[in-house]
């Protein structure tokens, strides 16, 4: 019998259907659609209704997701949602999930490690599956960010965008496909550089310069290390799913790397910087539109407020 692993059994995702342009921006405060454009690689973002929440985004990705591993709500064992923009801090958002689709079985809570919080919910995910705990998780990464924006402050509201991607982590006794290992960390002595002190009370503030310099380090370190230890080069990965939050980030780090920036799939144009659900709403589109094939070899990347980051190898 193979050791117990874990996969990707399903996956989906679900954007707010409006859509706030650079342009648009332009009216609001004192930038441009070129600045935007050449500094970030944004053109659009989508923003959710007032009455749209965080959970609306969750519920409506997580029903996707479920469609897509062919399963239903009654086999799910966990809900995860990662977010810093929960509807309430009680009760927590991936109740209010289990509540509209009726996944009578499912233990929920909420993690918050800001744009790592879909790193880190997969990796507690994947604990609960190896040890035994769970079949079936639901994770799901769901931002409400624009509610927390000063949509005075250019040097923050012209990034980020509102969105839900999830997946269904499944177990697996195949290393073939399956989730192959972590590499996560945390530094809360730098957790001055970007923060939101109280939901719906404050705004997000950030050190935009510092997080990026952060970022365009750690990153392909953590990815150097993990393929190291699993006896890969860089070039032996096909696609590196990195947190959308610069496309300035992923040229930096593929050049690191020294690899193709055709291997760094992005959606920044599309929707921006959508924290814990940037990630699984690409991979999303990518799993939908059948360029991930089975077998090939993956590495995620998540990295933001604490600070914190993570990677994860798959072979798909
Ligand atoms: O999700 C994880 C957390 N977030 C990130 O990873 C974000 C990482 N950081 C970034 O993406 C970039 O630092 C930003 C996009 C936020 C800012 O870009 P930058 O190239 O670092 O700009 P900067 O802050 O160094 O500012 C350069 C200039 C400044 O003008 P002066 O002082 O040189 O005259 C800013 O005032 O650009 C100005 N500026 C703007 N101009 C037009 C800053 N924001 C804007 C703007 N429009 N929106």
């Amino acid at each position: 019998m193979n050791q117990i692993t874990s996969k990707i059994a399903g996956t989906g995702s679900a954007l707010p259907k409006t859509i706030l342009t650079n342009k648009e921006l332009e009216t609001l405060v004192d930038t441009s659609d070129a600045w935007i454009q050449e500094r970030t690689g944004i053109k659009e973002r989508r923003i959710a209704k007032n009455q749209e929440n965080t959970s609306d985004l969750a519920i409506a990705a997580a029903q996707k997701a479920l469609k897509n591993a062919n399963l239903s709500a009654n086999d799910i064992d966990f809900i995860i949602v990662a977010t810093f923009t929960p509807d309430s801090i009680m009760p927590n958002t991936a109740c209010l999930v289990q509540a509209a689709l009726h996944a009578d079985h499912a233990v929920c809570f909420d993690l918050n490690a800001a744009c790592s919080g879909f790193l880190f919910a997969l990796q507690t995910a994947h604990a609960y599956i190896c040890s035994g705990l769970a079949r079936h998780i639901l994770i799901i990464g769901s931002e409400n960010i624009s509610k927390t924006l000063n949509w005075n402050d250019r040097k923050t509201c012209i990034l980020f965008g509102d969105g839900a991607g999830a997946v269904v982590l499944s177990i697996s006794d195949s290393s073939k496909h399956a989730l192959l290992d972590f590499e996560t960390g945390s530094d809360g002595t730098r957790s001055n550089v970007l923060t939101l002190s109280g939901f719906q009370k404050s705004f997000l503030q950030m050190d935009g310069q510092e997080v990026f310099k952060f970022a365009v380090r750690k990153v392909p370190e953590i990815i150097l290390t993990l393929t190291q230890r699993n006896h890969l080069c860089p070039e032996e990965i096909d696609w590196y799913f990195l947190h959308q939050a610069n496309a300035r980030i992923l040229t930096s780090v593929a050049k690191r790397l020294s690899l193709p920036l055709d291997k760094f799939p992005s959606n920044l144009s599309s929707y921006g910087n959508t924290s814990a659900a940037s990630i699984p709403i690409l991979l999303d589109e990518y799993h939908n539109s059948h360029k991930l094939l089975p077998g090939q070899k993956i590495i995620l990347s998540g990295f933001g407020g604490g600070l914190t980051w993570g990677s994860c190898l798959i072979s798909w």
